[in-house]
């Protein structure tokens, strides 16, 4: 049987706005941004090599990759900026007591 699992991973008060965290769920990378009050989950793995999201630059609602500055949208998981062509996996989050959830895929 498949389905998704949410995880809680954090605290509201952990990632200001402007920043993000990495965090582990159900095994993998996920890079979790504050945009405004707004958080957005994404793949912590650029699509273009091995490098963390969540160590990147967020501008906006674009984080520039640490490695090689390409970019993606953090609402939409869609890669923005050369050299990264390939998007990025979004992830449902649920925000409950200030505690923040994450689902993955199982
Ligand atoms: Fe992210 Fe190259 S590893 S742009």
């Amino acid at each position: 049987m498949s389905g998704i699992r949410f995880e809680s991973v954090a605290n509201v008060d952990d990632i200001e706005p402007g920043s993000g965290l990495r965090c582990i769920v159900g095994g993998r990378a996920i890079a979790l941004f504050n945009v405004d009050g707004r958080f957005h989950a994404i793949d912590d793995r650029c699509s273009h090599d091995d490098a963390s999201l969540a160590e990147g630059w967020l501008e906006g609602c674009e984080i520039e990759c640490p490695l090689h500055q390409g970019r993606f949208d953090v609402t939409s998981g869609k890669a923005t900026a050369a050299p990264c062509v390939v998007d990025v996996s979004t992830y449902p989050i649920r925000i409950e007591d200030g505690r923040i959830s994450v689902a993955v895929p199982i």
